[in-house]
């Protein structure tokens, strides 16, 4: 049985680097790790919050910007053989990483794979982790970078692979979208119905929700596009904020992320929320993220007549 620790980075083309990196570092708070000819890498792990730091946590690519790749860590890194034996007895691309693409991950070992709906997934043996202190971009209070959302072209199908192959499981489902966690946070990934693959947003986690809403203000003062909240997820209970970055992608911040621990493990049931409500957001605010409807259905159905 394969186990993921942790989800690791996500890789990102861009046409524009140099903006790229300006928005990483001045307005998301991310810390410019390296530049080394067409990537750069930015860190954002605190490790009195996570116990450790992962060497970066993105990388911006000179490439295609609907190029998003994410980066899985392997518990056992030995599992690294029977994971490529068993993604190939799911009719599944592997690709052992070269020694120059090892380098570019920062990672003794991977192996490149995608999931049914065609979503580059990158699993890694033995990542190195950076002994130097993450400080961040901005005064923001990031502690790490947590989760993302991921389309899927048939989250059910999806679902199956995840939870079979790669021993996720789910945490709750939200309409035709699944939450999926690989360690106690509620979600690592999470699949969200879409026509095409591709990564729907990155989560970083802030210390407070003063952090949420000092944001929230500030970056609207910045002229910086607000696509969701500031919010409440019930379903995990954080509290959010979201915004858009270079090429469409959609950054979060939250607080208060839901854990579910080893000793809560076998008595957890995963919950299924309809899109009615306040299910997405117990705050009622509207979004513009793909894979949600745009509009609660609270806020209609709630609407005054008069
Ligand atoms: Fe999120």
């Amino acid at each position: 049985m394969i186990h993921l620790h942790d989800i690791r980075y996500v890789r990102l083309g861009t046409r524009d680097l140099d903006a790229a990196t300006r928005f990483a570092t001045e307005v998301v708070g991310l810390q410019l790790a390296a530049r080394e000819g067409d990537t750069v890498y930015f860190r954002s792990d605190r490790a009195a919050v996570r116990g450790d730091t992962r060497d970066h946590t993105l990388a911006y690519f000179d490439g295609d910007p609907t190029e998003h790749v994410i980066g899985l860590e392997l518990r056992d890194p030995d599992d690294l053989e029977a994971l490529g034996a068993a993604l190939e007895a799911e009719g599944r691309p592997v690709h052992r990483g070269t020694k120059a693409e090892c380098d570019a991950r920062r990672t003794r070992d991977f192996i490149a794979s995608t999931d049914p709906s065609g979503n580059r997934i990158e699993f890694l043996a033995r990542p190195y982790n950076s002994g130097v202190r993450f400080h961040p971009g901005r005064d923001i209070g990031i502690e790490n970078f947590s989760h993302i959302g991921l389309f899927s072209t048939d989250p059910k199908r999806d679902t199956a692979f995840w939870t079979r192959v790669l021993n996720a499981r789910v945490s709750d489902w939200l309409g035709d979208a699944t939450f999926l966690r690989i360690n106690t946070v509620h979600h690592s990934v999470v699949l969200m119905p879409s026509s095409r693959p591709g990564i729907q947003h990155i989560n970083h986690q802030v210390e407070d929700v003063d952090d949420v809403m000092r944001s929230y203000y500030w970056l609207r003062q910045q002229g910086v596009k607000i696509v969701y909240g500031p919010g409440r997820h019930p379903i995990s209970t954080a509290m959010m904020v979201y915004f858009e970055g270079p090429d469409g992608m959609v950054f979060e911040y939250s607080v208060g992320v839901k854990h579910i621990l080893p000793d809560q493990e076998a008595s957890y049931r995963p919950r299924q929320f309809t899109l009615d409500g306040y299910n997405a957001d117990m705050w009622g605010s509207f979004h513009e993220t793909e894979g949600l409807p745009r509009e609660p259905a609270a806020a209609r159905r709630m609407r005054l007549v008069v």
